[in-house]
């Protein structure tokens, strides 16, 4: 009995005495400072929630793997030290003895005191470094250019969109530590596929593993809110000399609401909120041709609609595949839109009336722009300085008279091409539709096209132009007299 209690102190003195190497105690520094950090961040996850969604992959993927990394250490260094003492002859007995710490010594006071000074300063740099390091990965800058070339076109059309104010982040991750650490373990692979080139270039849209979109979008826009009408004027230039406008304005029925608020109507009621849900199948991977579409009405009517001329896989297979429809089925472009040079210049012209009067202008600008070049800044230089040249030598008197306003025009249009032609990456507006409306790619004409029906023909997804917006003024030459009236407020 005495010798088994004995024993048992040998074995705890023993393990003392291999603990006493540099690669155990390093090992038992990592697991405590970490497990403290992880303490601390916990503490500060309850007492408020962090609203970066980068302190969660810290305190949660890399601190508990340190901890394990020094947990695995601290036995390899025992087993080095207790080979070493056994090869110099010791003897188990003596191996028995615990380390003397004396604090009485004054020596041995002090380093007691500096190794205890050190873990608390260690712990209190990790803990405060790593949050700086978690900070600066959540920064746009980081996801925006961190691999430059990669993310060039995203980057570049978020800095002009109306979201260049919203962290990648805030979209792409949104709250909470499950969707991050997915998201996370997905960039690691991407950083992988960047490392060795062997990334799909365009970046494949759809994104697969974006969260589903309410929970990210409506962070910031409030589901039930009831926008009523949207007024939205759509200017459009001709290629000839005068660059001859023609303006389109229309009421767009946005809506929204719901049947509890009273208030409610419109696309955005219509499609995404709880009253109505519609899920939706595509046989393409870019759900550009939509084959099958469920309508749960408010009353619990279940609808489906589909084409005659439609060949649609068995059911089972659209049920599991299906799609619920939420907000990037028609927002898929809200901040990396690669606008249509026609359209991109569109807007120039009609945000700068003085460049109508460069005669061609939007036919020199569009024919430089959709040429084709091989670099990205190529392409822009090339754009700006065919503009330069053609009215150098086509209109000296223009070029003399306003140099200034033909050198602004040039710029413009190279930034039209710098927003819609990515060489490098083979992205321009072409490679991604944008969903919302039905001017260049099918958007809610996918479903809208007045084909989709039920069995017993009784609904049919509605193509009438009054359906989805009223027009106020169409193709007129002058822009409307209400435009002028919201100027001058
Ligand atoms: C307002 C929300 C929002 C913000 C902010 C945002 N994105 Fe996106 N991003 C999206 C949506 C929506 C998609 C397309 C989803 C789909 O169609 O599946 C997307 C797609 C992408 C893609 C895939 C390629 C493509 O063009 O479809 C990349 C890469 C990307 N984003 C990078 C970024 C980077 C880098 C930032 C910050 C500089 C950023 N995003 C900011 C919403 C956002
Ligand atoms: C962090 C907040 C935030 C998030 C998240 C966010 N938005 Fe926005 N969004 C804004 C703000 C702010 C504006 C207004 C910008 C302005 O008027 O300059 C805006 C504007 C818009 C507009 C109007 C654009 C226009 O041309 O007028 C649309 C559409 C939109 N957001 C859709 C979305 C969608 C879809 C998502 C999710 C993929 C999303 N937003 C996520 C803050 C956000
Ligand atoms: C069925 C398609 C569709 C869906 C789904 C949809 N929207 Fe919209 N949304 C539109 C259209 C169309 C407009 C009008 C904008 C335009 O043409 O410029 C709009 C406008 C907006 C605007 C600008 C409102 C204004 O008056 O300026 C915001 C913000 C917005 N949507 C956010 C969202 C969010 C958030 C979701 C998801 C919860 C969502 N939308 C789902 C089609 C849709
Ligand atoms: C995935 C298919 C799908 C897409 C894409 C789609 N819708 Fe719809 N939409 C429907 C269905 C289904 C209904 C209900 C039709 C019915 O009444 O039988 C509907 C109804 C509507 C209604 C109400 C019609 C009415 O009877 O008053 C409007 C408005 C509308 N959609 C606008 C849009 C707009 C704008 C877009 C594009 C931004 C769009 N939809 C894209 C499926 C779709
Ligand atoms: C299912 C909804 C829906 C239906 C049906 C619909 N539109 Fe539209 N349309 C839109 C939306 C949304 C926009 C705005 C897109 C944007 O903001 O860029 C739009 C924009 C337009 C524009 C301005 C942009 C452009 O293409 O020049 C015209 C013109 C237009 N629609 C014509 C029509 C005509 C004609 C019909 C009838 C055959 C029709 N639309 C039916 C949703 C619809």
């Amino acid at each position: 009995m005495v010798d088994r209690v004995r024993s048992r102190h040998n074995t705890i003195r023993r393990l003392f005495n291999y603990a006493n190497n540099p690669i155990t105690i390093t090992g038992f520094i990592v697991t405590t400072v970490s497990a403290l950090t992880i303490i601390i961040f916990m503490i500060a996850e309850l007492s408020g929630g962090f609203s970066n969604p980068y302190v969660g992959i810290f305190a949660y993927l890399i601190l508990p793997a340190l901890f394990v990394l020094g947990l695995i250490i601290m036995p390899i260094g025992m087993w080095r030290r207790r080979k070493k003492l056994l090869a110099t002859g010791a003897s188990l007995e003596e191996l028995a003895v615990y380390p003397r710490l004396d604090f009485n010594d004054p020596h041995l006071r002090k380093i007691g005191m500096t190794v205890l000074l050190l873990t608390a300063v260690n712990a209190i740099i990790l803990g405060s470094t790593s949050y700086l390091a978690v900070d600066e990965m959540d920064t746009v800058s980081f996801c925006g250019t961190t691999c430059h070339t990669v993310m060039q076109p995203e980057y570049t059309a978020y800095q002009q969109s109306p979201h260049s104010r919203v962290r990648c982040v805030q979209c792409h991750i949104g709250p909470g530590a499950s969707w991050f650490v997915r998201s996370k373990l997905d960039g690691l692979r991407q950083v992988w596929k960047t490392a060795w080139g062997t990334y799909h270039r365009p970046i494949e849209t759809p994104i697969h593993n974006l969260r589903p979109a309410r929970e990210t979008c409506e962070q910031c826009h409030w589901p039930m809110k009831h926008h009523g009408d949207k007024l939205k004027v759509f200017a459009t230039f001709d290629t000839d000399e005068h660059n001859t406008a023609s303006y389109t304005a229309m009421l767009i029925k946005t809506g929204g609401g719901s049947l509890d608020l009273g208030r409610h109507g419109g696309i955005h009621w219509w499609h995404i909120y709880s009253d109505n849900k519609i899920m939706y199948y595509a046989a393409d991977k870019h759900r550009q041709k939509i084959v099958w579409v469920e309508l749960t009405t408010p009353d619990g009517q279940v609808r489906t609609y589909t084409r005659k001329s439609d060949k649609l896989p068995p059911i089972a297979e659209i049920k599991a595949k299906a799609r619920v429809m939420d907000c990037i089925d028609c927002h898929n472009r809200p901040t990396h839109l690669f606008k249509k040079p026609d359209h991109a210049l569109d807007d120039v012209l009609a945000a700068h009336p003085d460049m109508q009067q460069l005669p061609f202008f939007k036919k020199i600008a569009l024919d430089a722009i959709n040429k084709g070049y091989k670099t990205h800044e190529g392409g822009m230089t090339a754009v700006q300085r065919a503009v330069l040249t053609y009215y150098q030598q086509k209109y000296p008197a223009v070029w003399s008279a306003s140099e200034k306003l033909v050198r602004r025009a040039a710029d413009a249009a190279s930034r039209v091409y710098g927003r819609s032609y990515f060489p490098a990456m083979k992205t321009d507006w072409k490679t991604h539709p944008d969903n919302l409306g039905h001017r260049d790619f099918p958007g809610c004409w996918r479903c809208h096209d007045d084909e989709m029906s039920t069995a017993d023909g009784k609904h049919t997804i509605p193509q009438d132009c009054d359906t989805c917006h009223i027009f106020l003024e169409e193709d007129s030459p002058k822009p409307p007299v209400f435009q002028d009236l919201m100027a001058q407020q």
